[in-house]
């Protein structure tokens, strides 16, 4: 991809790790979405959100259920439109308004879900599922096309690819299944990739699996990965740029291993001491994943000051009446809490002397 954005430097002031492994390919800009819920009421469930997707490198985007990940994957997979702000790829403003204009975007930009069973089309065979999108995104057809299928499900390893090629969704593992749609995303040969928990519904045994072969996928395509999940102790695995995303807005960024080592933000706290066993990833996926992630919060979001305050045990009169803004811990980290220097003292000391 011709990149010539700039980077790098978010709005909050911080850079991301991420940029080290290749170019910006894409970019959210103070996005947001809100959804009208009928009697005046609206569900703000995308707020003021910017980060970079950089080639090979991958970002997770971490969460409770209902704190935004899958929408703002829909933002920038174009099939919904932001209330607010803007996307970016390769440096150019996205325009998906015309046919035409969202079927060039997507053969850049793929979603993968999270149930592969309900993303594929059950009357119809693994060939046609990825025919069709080598056809539609690389104009190849015939023994051409035959050849680029082919060599697609081995890239997934399924093989012999000629096992696989006739059979239908319903012969297929979850781990098959979840193999095809990665495939059939690669058919459309993207720079993005945006993963929507495409883990978290597969038998745990092969969860760690599934991961290295993204990873793999990854490396070799020079993906640029949004690796969305739950799960805290998968992100710090997998990721190199973790964002901690609570009622529709980031609360808090950094490098995966340091942030999941030392979380400055309340919630990020809360989600890792809920992680089974955040030094242990094998296990954690091995053995379920994190609950509090799983389900949604009993106490929602506050509508006023900051989201987390009715659930956070450090909130004082100010966090209930002043929503705060992100702030820079380091030079590749930032916080939203008015509260940082009893959150983490330590981090805040460290940025203060000069460390990163
Ligand atoms: N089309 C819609 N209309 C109204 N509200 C919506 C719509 N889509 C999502 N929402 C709401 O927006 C909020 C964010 O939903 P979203 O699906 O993005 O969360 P999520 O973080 O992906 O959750 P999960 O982990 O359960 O997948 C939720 O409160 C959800 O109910
Ligand atoms: S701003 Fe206040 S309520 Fe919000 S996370 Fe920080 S300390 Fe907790
Ligand atoms: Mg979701």
């Amino acid at each position: 991809m011709n990149d010539t954005s700039s980077p790098q430097r978010n709005s909050d002031g911080v850079v991301s790790v991420a940029a080290g492994r290749g170019p910006l390919a894409m970019e959210a800009v103070s996005l947001g979405k809100d959804f009208r819920l009928g009697r005046g009421d609206v569900l703000h469930a995308v707020r003021g959100v910017s980060f970079g997707l950089y080639r090979g490198a991958v970002v997770a985007l971490v969460g409770e259920s209902g704190s935004g990940k899958s929408t703002a994957a829909r933002l920038l997979a174009g099939q919904e439109r932001p209330t607010s702000g803007s996307i970016r790829l390769g440096g150019v403003p996205v325009d998906v308004s015309s046919r035409r204009a969202f079927r060039q975007y997507k053969s850049k930009v793929q979603l993968v879900f999270q149930d592969p069973f309900s993303s594929l089309n059950p009357v119809h065979t693994v060939r046609y599922h990825l025919e069709r999108p080598v056809q539609l995104h690389q104009g190849k057809r015939g023994d051409e096309a035959a050849r680029e299928v082919a060599a697609l499900l081995e890239q997934v390893r399924l093989t012999p690819a000629g096992q696989f090629l006739p059979k239908f969704p319903h012969e297929l593992s979850g781990g098959q299944r979840q193999r095809v749609s990665f495939a059939r995303a690669l058919a459309a040969r993207p720079s993005v990739l945006l993963a929507d928990e495409p883990v978290s519904m597969l038998d745990v045994s092969i969860r760690l699996e599934m991961l290295g072969l993204l990873d793999d996928l990854r490396r070799r395509f020079q993906l640029a990965l949004l690796y969305i999940t739950h799960d805290i102790a998968s992100a710090r695995y997998f990721a190199d740029e973790v964002l901690v995303m609570y009622a529709g807005e980031i609360v808090e960024r950094g490098p995966a291993e340091e942030l999941t080592q030392r979380p400055a933000h309340p919630y990020t706290q809360l989600l890792v001491a809920s992680a089974p066993d955040p030094d242990n990833l094998g296990s954690a996926l091995r053995g379920g994943t994190a609950r509090a992630g799983r389900q949604p919060a009993a106490t929602g979001p506050a509508t006023q000051g900051c989201p987390f305050s009715p659930r956070c045990p450090l909130a004082d009169d100010r966090c209930r009446t002043d929503d705060p803004p992100p702030r820079r811990v380091s030079a590749v980290r930032a916080a939203a809490c008015w509260r940082l220097d009893v959150a983490a003292p330590g981090i805040l000391a460290q940025s203060q002397g000069g460390g990163t």
